[in-house]
Formats: structure tokens, sequence, C-alpha cells
């Protein structure tokens, strides 16, 4: 099987989510990602929220497939020289220590540069260098308040209308996702010019890139005073920010949640429906209401919007007989863009997405198989093949020998705790 990325050689200095999203999937797609872990411990996600006691957690082994472990400590001196020479021998240092920790370590872009001119430094941080919060240590849901996710997620009103985090990793495995295509394009320049160069993704900057949509909106709302797509228009007023718009479409077609059969008691019985402008007809046949084609209050985008929710109210009584799956395949004929709401039970099971290696089941040697998330990527010349998660420090010894290391240096780093 042809893997692109075979032979770059990648030290990952990464830990918790962002990074580690990264360099996995650098790894399916060939790469040889050696991690290195701190002995004893290791990735913090190697203990945290376990399922099976003394074994590594899911959270590590979903985010770290297909990785050699190495231990080192690489605030000792000896350490330090390994580090050293693994840079020497690498293409890629990816890191996502809490800002200024790897300079504090001895290893400064500068020293880096020094020691081998072609590395490509990629890292995370939760701010951009010289942002006014450039020496804040981030975690996931901080991002998606500094990125503008959290002000514009969520209910404007009622009981839960403060500002709402996203179940989706935006701030860590988009921002690894980011980084990657950094990597890959410092890459494609190092064969240009023959140097590597530093790589820098900043959660906020991340998030930021995925909220483009709301800042579109923010422009659009200081010139109008309004935002037709949202469900506040047109019978509630707007302030100054975009507001959050609950379950509204976000683009140009209106969208909502819409209940389905049983929601009184399945927390997942409801379907997504999209009211696309251009497909009003299909819409009015699929809900038996042939007359909305001509009537006024209907025929266009702007019309309908001051009813939308009445319209979005009947589309709800036509399918509350219908569990979700029966409502998407009446809506499906008449090509309306439409999803049941699936839940992570749902997905897991889902016979498509485990065709597909969208989710695969994969060996572990302490835990037995379990379930991962597979590339979402799909090629049609690599299939990636997701392997297990390395145990801490499994690779240490063939790191080490790989750097000329002696079995008796070797002995010796173990007994010095350095590995
Ligand atoms: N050997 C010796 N020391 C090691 C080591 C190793 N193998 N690996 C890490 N360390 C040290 C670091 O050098 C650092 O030491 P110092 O602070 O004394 O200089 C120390 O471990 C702590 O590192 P840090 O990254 O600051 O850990 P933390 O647990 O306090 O913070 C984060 C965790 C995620 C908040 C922080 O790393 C961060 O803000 N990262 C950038 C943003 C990010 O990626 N966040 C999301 C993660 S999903």
């Amino acid at each position: 099987m042809n893997k692109p990325l075979q032979g770059i050689r990648i030290i990952d200095f990464t830990h918790v989510q962002a990074g580690p999203a990264c360099t996995q999937m650098l790894a399916w797609f060939g790469a040889d990602v050696i991690k290195v872990e701190r002995p004893g411990s290791g990735d913090v996600t190697r203990s945290q929220l376990r399922d099976i006691p003394d074994v590594d957690a899911l959270y590590f082994t979903m985010l770290n497939s297909n990785k050699k472990s190495l231990t080192l400590d690489t605030k000792t001196q000896a350490g330090k020289e390994i580090l050293e020479k693994m840079i020497k021998t690498s293409d890629v240092m990816v890191e996502n220590f809490g800002p200024g920790a790897l300079d504090r370590m001895g290893f400064t872009w500068e020293r880096i540069q020094e020691l081998n001119p072609k590395m490509i430094l990629a890292s995370v941080k939760g701010f951009s260098d010289g942002h006014h919060y450039e020496d804040l240590k981030v975690y996931e849901n901080v991002a998606q308040c500094a990125g503008g996710a959290a002000s514009t997620t969520g209910w404007w009103k009622g009981e839960h209308s403060e500002p709402t985090i996203s179940a989706a990793a935006l701030g860590d495995s988009n921002t690894g996702m980011h980084l990657a295509i950094g990597i890959l394009t410092a890459y494609i320049g190092r064969q240009q010019t023959g140097r590597g160069q530093k790589v820098a993704v900043s959660m906020q900057d991340a998030v930021l890139n995925l909220c483009r949509v709301k800042m579109r909106d923010q422009q659009r709302l200081d010139r109008l005073g309004y935002l037709e797509e949202y469900p506040q228009y047109p019978h509630e007023a707007f302030g100054d920010v975009v507001p959050r718009g609950g379950n509204a479409g976000g683009g140009g077609q209106p969208g909502w949640i819409l209940k389905c059969k049983g929601w009184e008691t399945d927390p997942n019985a409801y379907i997504y429906f999209t009211v696309q402008g251009h497909a009003w007809a299909p819409i009015c046949d699929a809900l038996g209401k042939p007359e909305w084609k001509t009537d006024p209050n209907y025929t266009t985008p702007k019309a309908r919007q001051p009813h939308i929710m009445d319209i979005f109210a009947t589309i709800e009584d036509f399918i509350k007989d219908k569990t979700k799956y029966e409502a998407v395949d009446i809506f499906r004929k008449y090509d309306i863009p439409c999803a049941p709401v699936l839940s992570m039970k749902e997905l897991l099971n889902d016979e498509s997405l485990r065709k597909s290696g969208s989710i695969v089941e994969v060996p572990h040697k302490e835990r037995g198989s379990y379930f991962t998330v597979g590339s979402p990527i799909k090629f049609s010349d690599l299939k990636p093949e997701v392997t297990g998660s390395p145990l801490l420090g499994e690779n240490t010894d063939e790191v080490l020998e790989s750097l000329g290391y002696s079995q008796d240096q070797i002995k010796a780093l173990h007994a010095d705790k350095v590995v």
C-alpha cells in the first residue's frame, strides 16, 4: 500500500488532544511518529477518564494510534542529548506545551535551527505569538470562548441563554488539523528551499477560522441592523453583536431541528430540516401542501421568513407519527437536505461508517480491542490502516538503538531514569 508520508520522521512532543490529533493523522498517512513522553507517567490522557483500571484510557488510545512511544526526561542533561540527536535526524518536531516550556527546556527555535536547519517546528498554543494573552495556558473550552464559538452558539432567550460550548473539539482537534496542513505546507516548502521553518497555530485562530461566517454576520449586522436568516428576525430587536441563533441554518438556507415520533422519551428523535430556496416546490409536494407553491406568503424566501417557525411547525406536525429515519426516507425522495440526529451509540454501530473505515476496531495489547474514529479523509490510492496506540515507553530501546546507543548505555539510561 502506498503511504505517501513514509520516510518523514516526526518527533511527537505533544500531549492531551490538539497536538496528538495532528500527529496521529500524519502517522495514518505513513509518517514515522515517535511520541516523547515523561518517564513514569507519560501523556496525562493515559490515566485520565479511565474505564479499565491501570490500562491506558480511551482518551489516549483514540488519539495516539500508529505511533511509537519513547520515554525521555528532557530536563536531564542526558535526556537533552538524546533529544538533540533526534532533532538532528528528524524532519518535524510537533509540540503543544504551555507557553515558553520548550524554551525553558533549552530548545529555542534558534537552537533547533542550529541543530538542524531543515527542521520544521510545529507548535500549538492557546493564543498567537505577540497576542496580549500569549502567556495563557489553554484548554478546549477556553479556546471556544476566545475564538467566538461560545458567544454565537446556543439560545438567545429563556433559561439556558448563556454562551454555549460545542461538543465538537473546535479548539483541540480542529487546531491539530490546521497544524497538519501547516506542517505539510512547510514540508513542501522545504523541498523548494532546503530550509525548515516554524509553523504555529493558535487555538483561538483555529476556532475563529471556523467562525468565519459569524464574523461575516457581525459586519452585515453593523451595516444593516438585522440578520434576516436568524430566528430573531423579523419579530425581535437585534443588539449590536451577532446573537446566538439556536438551531437556525446560519447560511442562506433556513433550517431547524424538528421533533419526530418518540421525542418525549428519546433525546435524539429529531431530524434537521433545511428549506433550500430553490427547492420550495418539492417541499410543498412532500408535505402535501401544493397550495403553498403559489401562495404569495410562501413563494419567496423573503416572504417565508416572517413565518418560518410556522412552516417548521407544519413540518413537525407532518412527521409527528414518523420516526426520524422514516421522515428522512420521505424527504430524501424530494431531494431535501436533511438528516436524522444521530447519537454516539448509533454512529458507533453504523454499518456504512464501519465499511468506509470511518469507525474502526483496533487491537490493543492490554485493553483488548476498542473502537476509534478512523481517517475522515479518503484516498483512491491509500487506505489508512489504524493500529493500536503504543504502551508507555514501548519503543524506547528501539529508538535509542537507532540513535546509536549501545545496550550498556541504554541500561544505564534506564537505571538513571532518563528514559
Ligand atoms: N521531560 C521533562 N519535562 C517535561 C517533559 C518531559 N518529557 N514533557 C513535558 N515536560 C515539562 C515541560 O517542560 C513543562 O515544564 P516547565 O513548565 O517547568 O517549563 C511542564 O512539563 C509542564 O508542561 P505544560 O505544557 O505547561 O503542562 P500543563 O499540564 O501545565 O498544561 C496545557 C497543559 C494543555 C494547558 C498546556 O500545555 C498548554 O496550554 N498547551 C498549549 C495549548 C494546548 O495545546 N492546549 C490544548 C491541549 S488539548
